[in-house]
């Protein structure tokens, strides 16, 4: 748990990160980042796409609305690009209809919390706003099968998915339906599940919205998994650790390449300490 001391530290650090360009490091450390759950997605995949020996990485975000998310994302792959020395670069695409969220599909969609048309977004403003970000302007279900020919995106790292239906987070997973996944992806992927947790009147569970999408992927798929990671989930003043997830590609070329680092050597030194 956070002290007092390291409280009044991330307070000060909150308030004055408009004002002082902060290292890439002290946000993170702190965790004062507009989308502290992005920015651990794609620390962490660049850091493991470094170990892979990958120059470039994909992120996605699947439901885009307004375009916060996407900027967000903008901004943190500038602050992470510039804190890995530029050893990694980031390629950005968003996915949305641009008009809304489509008409519900069936009650697994939530059809008593979520309505068609909402989120709309201004497609031209948001693509004033953008710097490097792509829109895949459609319904995913038809987006998702011709990316990859599209766009020939650099290896996918990390997704968050974002479009609130149980029947769009089934089309988001098309995206492995890909017959090249050595090429567009990573072997394993940081996910980040935005529908999982609501409000009390929400009500998500497994039978419905992302939780059942994920449920019924794992029933189908068998060389591609998708869990709840295990890291995070003992740090209660991580507020979002219920909703990363990892993608494991067991079937991908490089799943099994090496990839332990200075973390492997220091919990090898703490076990021969304590032999
Ligand atoms: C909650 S909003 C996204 C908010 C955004 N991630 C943010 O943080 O600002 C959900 C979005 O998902 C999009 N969406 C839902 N289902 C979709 C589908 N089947 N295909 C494409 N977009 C979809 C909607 O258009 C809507 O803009």
């Amino acid at each position: 748990m956070f002290g007092i001391k390291t409280k009044i530290k991330k307070e000060w650090f909150r308030r004055t990160q408009h004002f002082f360009d902060y290292k890439f490091s002290t946000l993170f450390e702190y965790q004062i980042f507009e989308r502290p759950h992005y920015a651990y997605c794609m620390y962490h995949a660049a850091v493991l796409a470094q170990r892979l020996g990958q120059k470039k990485i994909s992120i996605i975000e699947f439901g885009v609305a307004g375009g916060n998310g996407l900027i967000a994302i903008e901004r943190l792959a500038e602050k992470i690009e510039q804190y890995l020395d530029n050893s990694i670069e980031f390629e950005i695409y968003g996915f949305d209809t641009g008009e809304g969220l489509p008409e519900v599909e069936g009650i697994e969609d939530l059809p008593y919390w979520f309505e068609a048309q909402q989120y709309k977004m201004d497609v031209e403003k948001l693509q004033n706003r953008l710097t490097r970000a792509k829109l895949v302007l459609g319904n995913v279900k038809e987006t998702a099968s011709d990316f990859f020919e599209q766009h020939k995106p650099a290896p996918i790292g990390a997704m968050f998915y974002d479009m609130d239906y149980y029947s769009s987070t089934r089309d988001c997973f098309k995206l492995f339906n890909c017959n090249d996944i050595n090429r567009y992806f990573l072997p394993r992927l940081y996910l980040y599940m935005d529908d999982v947790i609501g409000q009390d009147i929400e009500m998500y569970g497994e039978f419905n919205g992302q939780l059942l999408a994920i449920k019924e992927f794992n029933g189908e798929s068998k060389a591609i998994k998708i869990h709840l990671n295990q890291n995070l989930i003992p740090k209660p003043d991580i507020g979002y650790r219920y909703q990363i997830y990892y993608a494991h590609l067991f079937s991908h070329e490089n799943y099994c390449n090496f990839v332990g680092g200075n973390e492997k050597l220091v919990s090898q030194q703490r076990l021969k300490l304590k032999a």
